[in-house]
């Protein structure tokens, strides 16, 4: 079982970090640096001694400072949302609405987390002035004891990794990052995919993706970017031009669109680098695979 974040995200790799763990096994490096670190779950999952994980969205790195300081722990996490879920509860819940104005307002860590696991669908979405505007789940016995047990133990867990390693935390632009990098550093980007989303603190485009593969490149450090490869409608042409000189290996993902069976959907996973993962090709390889039609590219499959 991977080590799940007791913060939630649309894009969230738990259910790919146990391929993305396998495929860096072998690589060597000194310190573990991420971009784009979202919810942390990759990172925390890998476990390195020495990381970096930097993030546009202020919230998130606060959140994690506030572990790493302890001025976050479990013990107040399980009491906050054992008495805020009472108030949710009573509200019938239009108190949610009440901590989202507030969190707004002053943007306490804790009230992100209550947030984040009771707004609908687990999203993280900002609007234009960086307000939190994600509706309520619509449940409001959400924070039952079941689950502020679950989400106590998930800061435990974090809170014990993020103790057992030297992690540093910075709210900064991906550029900054990559402006602090060397050549011994492993560099994980999982950036959001081009055009897709239009958020606050996350939104992305084809001159940013340039200018990520050129810094990083140019600094000689090892890469590992999480991207997309195809599903039925598209293939994601960015892997064979920005990234047209790396490796790639891929892995296709289930994931289901609604709560019916036949709302199934596949698309290939990919992580492109400069180091021959297993089971990875060159890009041109694979561009020539799929102009030719062989999609035959995984072996396992993930379903989440
Ligand atoms: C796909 S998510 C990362 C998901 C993460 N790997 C996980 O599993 O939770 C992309 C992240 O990039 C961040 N981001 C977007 N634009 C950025 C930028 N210009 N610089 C740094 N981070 C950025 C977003 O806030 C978001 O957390």
């Amino acid at each position: 079982m991977p080590i799940v974040p007791p913060i939630k995200s649309q894009g969230i790799k738990t259910k790919l970090v146990k391929w993305i763990a396998s495929n860096i096994e072998d690589v060597k490096y000194e310190r573990w640096v991420e971009p784009f670190m979202g919810t942390g779950v990759v990172g925390f999952n890998i476990q390195p001694k020495k990381a970096l994980m930097c993030d546009s969205n202020p919230h998130l790195i606060k959140f994690y400072n506030g572990i790493k300081n302890k001025e976050i722990t479990s013990t107040k996490v399980n009491k906050f949302l054992t008495d805020e879920g009472a108030k949710l509860l009573k509200s019938e819940g239009e108190y949610y609405y009440e901590v989202r104005n507030r969190f707004n307002d002053k943007g306490s860590s804790l009230d992100f987390l209550f947030l984040s696991r009771s707004c609908f669908n687990g999203m993280m979405r900002f609007n234009k002035k960086g307000g939190f505007n994600v509706p309520f789940c619509k449940k409001p016995n959400r924070f039952a004891q079941a689950l502020v047990t679950k989400i106590t133990n998930q800061v435990k867990n974090i809170s014990q990794v993020i103790e057992l390693g030297d992690f540093t935390f910075k709210h900064q632009d991906f550029k900054t990052t990559l402006a602090e990098i060397n050549h011994s550093d492993l560099v994980y980007s999982d950036p959001p995919y081009i055009g897709r989303h239009v958020d606050y603190f996350d939104s992305w485009s084809e001159e940013e993706e340039i200018i990520l593969h050129e810094k990083i490149v140019s600094s000689n450090a090892t890469y590992i970017l999480s991207t997309w490869l195809n599903n039925k409608y598209r293939t994601n042409e960015y892997v064979f031009s920005i990234w047209k000189d790396s490796f790639i290996t891929t892995k296709e993902h289930f994931y289901h669109v609604g709560a019916k069976e036949s709302n199934r959907n596949s698309v290939n996973e990919a992580l492109v680098s400069n180091v021959n993962l297993k089971n990875s090709i060159f890009t041109r390889e694979m561009d020539t695979k799929i102009k030719n039609g062989d999609v035959q590219l995984t072996t396992a499959k993930v379903e989440s």
